[in-house]
């Protein structure tokens, strides 16, 4: 692999320790992959962030290399944490966790990194341009900044992506060229989608017929950015797909001829199939929203469904701390609050430990929260759309 005269010197070690160790691991995986040389990257984003995750060892390692005085090159956020970062103490988030959560955001900050922990960096602050190389880990964020963006990134891991940050660099392979961001399968989609839940069963449903391939829609009707967010997580979490065209809504769909792929079809039934499968639960402890992180407008239209009622079940939108910022100034969290439910900031029902504050049922109108909730965090899932969860929780 073509290495240029400065990251010879970074392999060196003239630029640090941890520099060097960062970009050994890029060109060992750049070796594996048949990376002809490293790019620069605009942004990235780190996952691996929950202490949930990290554990003691991964804590330990960040501290260590940001008392090493490594910084990051690029701009860099974060994946969610393991909690809200200012309210965890009042939602009931375990102390001993909290402690070391707080350590672990304040070893990313050492590290130059902006710690605005969200799935959704991309509505945050962080947004890449058309066909710009980032280095981005979480996977629903890999498949918006890839498919609605045209942006390029591999599906990075949590170390990848840190070395990435620090090296300010890449290795040239997988979707950042152009011949691996062909389509495999056409989708034609034959069904009415509403809500964000039935393009998240949608999603889960193609996940899992084409796994890691890069599937093209047809017959997709005017979705907006919401919709087609909860159609890339899910497809990221029961298959492995990281970029997908959707015909008239992504950017590079137009480059594609697509008349001579095969083609699966996906009507009502199946969708309505994936709903039942989804559903492992009936009454909901409490409902989550908010996976992928909730958009200003899904916070507003909540606000709008909760105002003047009162709920007898809890529920949380979650978000980033900047959408929260902006809905609090917009009065939409003292709405839901006074409802009764609460905007949570810096983290999701996935990667807390919600498994720990006594909740056995969770409701979810994502299809990537019910594809992970039984096995992260075993919990039984009740699947439905917005609407149907606050119903059930004003019961
Ligand atoms: Fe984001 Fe957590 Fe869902 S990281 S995509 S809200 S599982």
């Amino acid at each position: 692999m073509h290495l240029t005269k400065q990251e010879e010197k970074m392999l060196d070690g003239e630029m640090g320790e941890v520099a060097q160790r960062s970009l050994r691991l890029l060109v060992r995986l750049g070796e594996i992959y048949g990376a002809d040389r490293m790019i620069p990257v605009g942004s990235v984003q780190v996952a691996g962030v929950s202490y949930k995750s990290l554990g003691d060892p991964g804590l330990d390692y960040l501290e260590d290399i940001a008392a090493k005085g490594a910084k990051v090159k690029v701009l860099t956020f974060l994946n969610p944490a393991g909690m809200d970062m200012e309210n965890w103490e009042e939602i009931g988030f375990p102390e001993e966790f909290a402690r070391n959560q707080i350590r672990v955001m304040e070893a990313f900050r050492n590290l130059g990194i902006v710690v605005t922990a969200t799935c959704t960096p991309y509505l945050a602050g962080n947004l890449p341009r058309f066909r710009e190389s980032i280095a981005w880990s979480e996977s629903s964020a890999v498949s918006f900044s890839n498919s609605v963006i045209g942006a390029r990134t591999n599906r990075e891991g949590g170390p990848s992506a840190l070395a990435a940050a620090i090296c300010g660099v890449t290795p040239n392979y997988g979707f950042h060229l152009d011949e691996n961001r062909k389509p495999d399968m056409v989708i034609d989609v034959d069904a009415e989608l509403e809500f964000s839940s039935d393009y998240g069963a949608l999603g889960y449903h193609v996940g899992k017929l084409v796994k890691n391939k890069i599937p093209y829609f047809k017959g997709l009707k005017n979705p907006n950015t919401d919709q087609l967010k909860a159609l890339g997580a899910a497809m990221a979490a029961s298959g492995a797909v990281a970029l997908y065209h959707a015909e008239g809504f992504t950017p590079e769909a137009r480059d594609f001829d697509v008349s001579k792929l095969e083609k699966i079809s996906v009507g009502k039934k199946d969708i309505k199939a994936t709903y039942e499968k989804l559903n492992t639960g009936d009454m909901p402890d409490i409902v989550i929203l908010g996976c992928p992180h909730a958009s200003l407008r899904e916070i507003s239209a909540l606000a709008d469904k909760l105002a003047g009622k009162k709920l007898k079940k809890p529920i949380w939108i979650c978000t980033s701390r900047v959408m929260k910022e902006a809905a609090i100034r917009m009065g939409y969290v003292s709405i839901i609050e006074k409802a009764g439910g609460r905007v949570v900031a810096d983290t999701c029902m996935v990667v807390s430990p919600i498994e720990d504050m006594g909740f056995g049922t969770v409701g979810v109108n994502s299809g990537k929260a019910a594809n992970y909730l039984p096995g992260f965090c075993n919990q039984k899932v009740v699947f439905h759309d917005v609407d149907e969860l606050v119903k059930r929780c004003l019961k």
